[in-house]
């Protein structure tokens, strides 16, 4: 207990900030605060190397020991301390369900928004809380007023669950889809951009653009689009699920009316954690997908109508901003930078091995998609999992056969080493 105020008492004292208190561990609390303080100290350009740093973040997760996960696109682990509020938010419901949950735990709801916000940009009226990108992107699909010949464009390379969602449209509603087929990796964004711009004509409504496309881990000039689909009166929606917490943007900065991120990939939050984004004079032309009283109204809160669901994986997305923010976006990105070019860079000149993602910095972050000649994607992870126990994510869409390997802060230097020594074994 003394140790504890003693604790309190200096983070008060340093009054810092970042709320170290919401962290309910002291002694990870403690050493968060020691960590900040020495790397606040230390030199930029350095930290992507400092393993006393990243072993720490290591060891602030309870991954595998024995199996390597580099599927961390796929979906994210979450740091101890996220899994440690979202259970102990959990039993606090169950002691008193309705109380706990809508009484007391909700209570966080407006400062979460206000967190998010923060992390985005924007202002929390803009943010609604839900459970991922798909819910995010379904709400804005089904939810704008769009009639019989209204025109929408996207790419075979956007994401199933949101073609999907388009196409149902197109079945009902009788809306023109106009299909994009973007020959990826790209490498200008001048060249992305005019795809989406030769293709929109006096009909176009909408333009849908995937911001990071998964396969390949290609990112798009959003705001480049949006900038040119603005002056012809069209709309953006932007597909973020892989962006927020990724690398470093604000949400407003892409200029897109809409902007759905899934906060179980980069950001670490709870499984089934997402937010979505509206322009503030956006919201009224949405209707709601599960409607409340006002499915027409102005208030971002109208999206949050779902009914009775897990409080407690919501409120722990609070932990999660809290731990990105030790790290520190800019930081965690140079880090999923150097660790992508680190393992990267040790295989690219093995005969046989080429990539899929762009080699432009701007167009590419943490994510890489790696081919072996001779070997179908699902060959090299089968075997990359049955030899290495390595485990990667096997890609056959469209034009891209691949493997995508995905690292994430948390991810060894020296697992990347064995990912390397794999891949050299496979190609010969
Ligand atoms: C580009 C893109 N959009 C949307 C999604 C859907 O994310 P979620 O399943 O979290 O809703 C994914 C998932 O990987 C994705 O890669």
């Amino acid at each position: 207990m003394n140790s504890r105020r003693q604790f309190l008492n200096r983070l008060a004292a340093a009054g810092g900030g970042l709320s170290l208190l919401s962290f309910a561990d002291p002694v990870f609390a403690a050493e968060a605060e020691d960590i900040m303080k020495k790397m606040s100290a230390r030199e930029e350009a350095g930290d992507v190397e400092d393993e006393e740093f990243w072993g720490w973040v290591r060891s602030s997760f309870t991954v595998s020991p024995n199996i390597i996960n580099l599927n961390n696109g796929g979906v994210a682990p979450q740091p101890k301390v996220v899994q440690d509020a979202h259970i102990r938010f959990y039993q606090y419901c169950n002691e008193a369900p309705s109380y706990y949950m809508w009484q007391i735990l909700d209570q966080g709801r407006e400062p979460l928004r206000e967190k998010l916000a923060g992390l985005c940009g924007c202002s929390a009226e803009e943010v609604a809380i839900n459970r991922n990108a798909t819910e995010g992107l379904n709400s804005i699909i089904f939810g704008l007023n769009l009639k019989a010949g209204d025109e929408v464009i996207l790419t075979k390379q956007d994401y199933p669950n949101m073609m999907n969602a388009w196409k149902q449209r197109e079945k009902r509603d009788g809306i023109k889809l106009v299909w994009l087929n973007l020959p990826l990796p790209l490498e200008n964004e001048a060249d992305i951009a005019k795809y989406y711009i030769n293709a929109f004509t006096p009909k176009t409504k909408v333009v849908h653009v995937t911001h990071l496309i998964n396969w390949v881990g290609q990112i798009t000039p959003v705001k480049m689009i949006a900038q040119a689909a603005h002056q012809r009166g069209i709309e953006v929606i932007a597909d973020g699920a892989h962006t927020l917490g990724h690398f470093e943007f604000k949400v407003p900065d892409l200029e897109c009316d809409y902007f759905a991120s899934s906060l179980h990939k980069w950001l670490s939050a709870p499984f089934g954690s997402g937010l979505l984004y509206i322009k503030k004079d956006k919201i009224k032309n949405i209707w709601a997908l599960l409607s409340n009283n006002e499915p027409d109204g102005p208030d971002i809160r109208k999206f949050e109508s779902l009914g009775t669901r897990s409080f407690a994986s919501e409120m722990a997305i609070g932990t999660a901003v809290d731990f990105h923010d030790i790290i520190g976006g800019a930081r965690k990105e140079r880090r999923l930078r150097y660790l992508k070019d680190y393992w990267v860079n040790q295989v690219k000149n093995i005969p046989g091995v080429s990539f899929n993602q762009p080699v432009n910095p701007k167009l590419s972050c943490a994510i890489a998609n790696v081919s072996i000649k001779g070997k179908k994607p699902e060959e090299v992870s089968g075997e990359l999992f049955n030899k290495y126990k390595i485990h990667t994510v096997a890609i056959n869409w469209e034009d891209i056969h691949g493997v995508r390997v995905t690292p994430n802060v948390y991810t060894s230097t020296k697992d990347l080493d064995k990912l390397a020594g794999a891949i050299r074994k496979i190609a010969s």
